[in-house]
């Protein structure tokens, strides 16, 4: 399902990152990022980039989609599946942040990274190896 980057379960988690994307607030860098996540609960939930003449300020599409998802009920162990979408070449990963963010919910999310034309899956442990997380508080 979510292990293979061709299957067609990743089809409405992409066309919620497109459509998101196409209302990203980018008007400094002119980079549009969509992102999606599927909670357990099965809700598609999407961001986009929100950028700010304060440059610092500005959030990724990754954090705004998962501040939505918190918002609607999702708690740690909760994610299912992330995508994050760009009109570029080089497909785009989640910055640090967003990994460290991300990895609060699920450790081994996969993340879909695509463009109109290629893909690429991972998992956010092997994007962020040795993270740390709540147990280090522990
Ligand atoms: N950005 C994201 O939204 N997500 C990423 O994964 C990488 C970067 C945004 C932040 C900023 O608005 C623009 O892309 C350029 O860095």
């Amino acid at each position: 399902m979510f292990d293979d980057p061709q299957s067609p379960s990743w089809t409405p988690l992409l066309e919620a990152a497109w459509k998101a994307r196409a209302n990203a607030h980018a008007a400094y860098s002119h980079f549009q990022v969509g992102a999606a996540l599927l909670t357990a609960s099965g809700d598609i939930v999407a961001g986009c980039n929100v950028e700010n003449a304060a440059y610092p300020v500005t959030l990724c599409a990754e954090r705004g989609a998962l501040s939505a998802a918190v918002a609607a009920g999702l708690r740690p162990g909760g994610l299912v599946a992330a995508v994050v979408v760009t009109d570029v070449d080089l497909l785009t990963p989640p910055c640090g942040a967003c990994r460290q963010a991300l990895a609060e919910f699920a450790e081994r999310l996969p993340v879909l990274l695509a463009n109109r034309r290629d893909r690429e899956l991972h998992r956010l442990e092997d994007l962020l190896p040795h993270s740390f997380t709540g147990r280090n508080l522990a």
